[in-house]
């Protein structure tokens, strides 16, 4: 696959998903999922704001001294303190990354900035640049480009490419695209912006309409080359795409996306749980990939197709996200075929009669408790064979 096939995998668990009410982590827990993200594979870490406090400083400066194989980022306005400030968290980074932003959309521009579109590409290009003496990997943000005008999307766009951004970020900071028509808007970007093939094309997907996932997909089908994601898709209000689903969406479909992460996904479940863990934001059960139920078969009929072909109902590998295997849990609609297998794993071997009887206690222990579990297993096949 040539290089263009391969999308770039940026987490920012550690800054947008630390902008999640309720999940601010110490310094050495930033660095401890860091580690997480590093033995991932992770393309670009960003590890934080380091204009934001001397902590998160602190945080971004020892993740910039520790980790030595992804590229260490920190956001900063587009301001020259707040550029100065990431440059020095990041100096002793192998690969270090300033990424600097700007709000673009007309109600950001107007309300938030108070400042005329022609000003807003100026000190674009002002930060671009100054990033730019500093480090030489720099990436530029519209903020809510989502909501922004094309056109003027484009123009500072160009003009940022022109001052040194290579990698261009396009952010839908509220959540409010919708797949097919976000995938024109990267394709209208990559087509009218001359100097387009200088860079990096990146999104950057919030949740707010439950479309961070699809968005970026569709980004991607589109001719971006870097998504930028969370671990459990933690992240400011209803979170940012979810780094498991995306790598798993590319991995699963490469037949029809043709493209690849270099994400060593057998490490994906650690990293869920180490910042579930940390973060103390629980996964729900049937979540994409690491959620408890994400491998579980529970009907009859599911537990009896996987049990005779696993790909019935499968269309990946548990152990290729780190789970142990795939489980297939016994409640009431479990069938004979899966309560048969289940006690052979557990060294059960019966006879038919007396799978029969152990089968008959079994669904009427079901039909009173939700999930039967290997030790009530074992003791109804001991009572089974004490009566027989
Ligand atoms: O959502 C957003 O726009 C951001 C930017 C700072 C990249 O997080
Ligand atoms: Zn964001």
């Amino acid at each position: 696959m040539s290089s263009s096939d391969r999308v770039i995998i940026f987490d920012t668990t550690l800054r947008d998903g630390e902008q999640s009410p309720g999940a601010s982590m110490t310094g050495e827990e930033k660095l401890r999922i860091a580690k997480a993200l590093e033995r991932l594979k992770v393309d670009v870490i960003e590890a934080g704001f380091a204009i934001a406090s001397p902590g998160d400083f602190a945080a971004v400066k020892a993740i910039a001294d520790h980790i030595k194989d992804s590229t260490v980022c920190s956001l900063s306005r587009a301001l020259d303190a707040d550029i100065e400030r990431a440059a020095e968290a990041l100096a002793g980074a192998n690969s270090g990354r300033i990424h600097t932003f700007i709000a673009t959309s007309p109600i950001h521009m107007q309300h938030k900035l108070r400042m005329q579109p022609d000003q807003v590409i100026e000190q674009a290009v002002k930060a671009v640049r100054k990033a730019r003496s500093l480090c030489g990997d720099v990436e530029f943000s519209c903020e809510d480009a989502g909501r922004s005008e094309i056109d003027f999307l484009c123009r500072i766009i160009e003009a940022a490419i022109d001052a040194g951004a290579r990698t261009i970020n396009i952010p839908d900071t509220v959540g409010y695209a919708i797949p097919h028509q976000f995938g024109e808007t990267i394709a209208a970007l990559l087509q009218r912006i001359p100097n387009a093939d200088k860079a990096v094309f990146s999104v950057h997907c919030h949740n707010d309409l439950g479309l961070a996932v699809a968005n970026s997909l569709a980004a991607v089908v589109a001719g971006a080359r870097q998504v930028e994601c969370t671990i459990n898709g933690l992240g400011e209000r209803a979170g940012n795409a979810s780094l498991e689903e995306i790598v798993m969406a590319i991995k699963t479909r490469q037949d029809l996306l043709q493209l690849h992460t270099n994400i060593d996904t057998p490490h994906i479940l650690a990293a869920s749980r180490l910042v579930s863990g940390i973060t103390g934001f629980p996964v729900q059960p049937n979540k994409a990939i690491v959620g408890a139920n994400a491998f579980a078969h529970e009907s009859g009929i599911h537990q009896d197709g996987v049990l005779k072909h696993r790909e019935t109902y499968e269309i990946m590998r548990a152990q290729d996200v780190g789970w142990h295997t795939n489980k297939l849990s016994l409640g009431k609609l479990s069938g004979r075929n899966a309560f048969r297998s289940r006690l052979e794993e557990l060294g059960i071997l019966l006879g038919a009669e007396e799978l029969n009887a152990a089968f008959a206690r079994f669904k009427d222990l079901a039909d009173k408790k939700h999930e039967i579990f290997d030790e009530d297993l074992q003791a109804l096949v001991t009572d089974t064979l004490a009566e027989e």
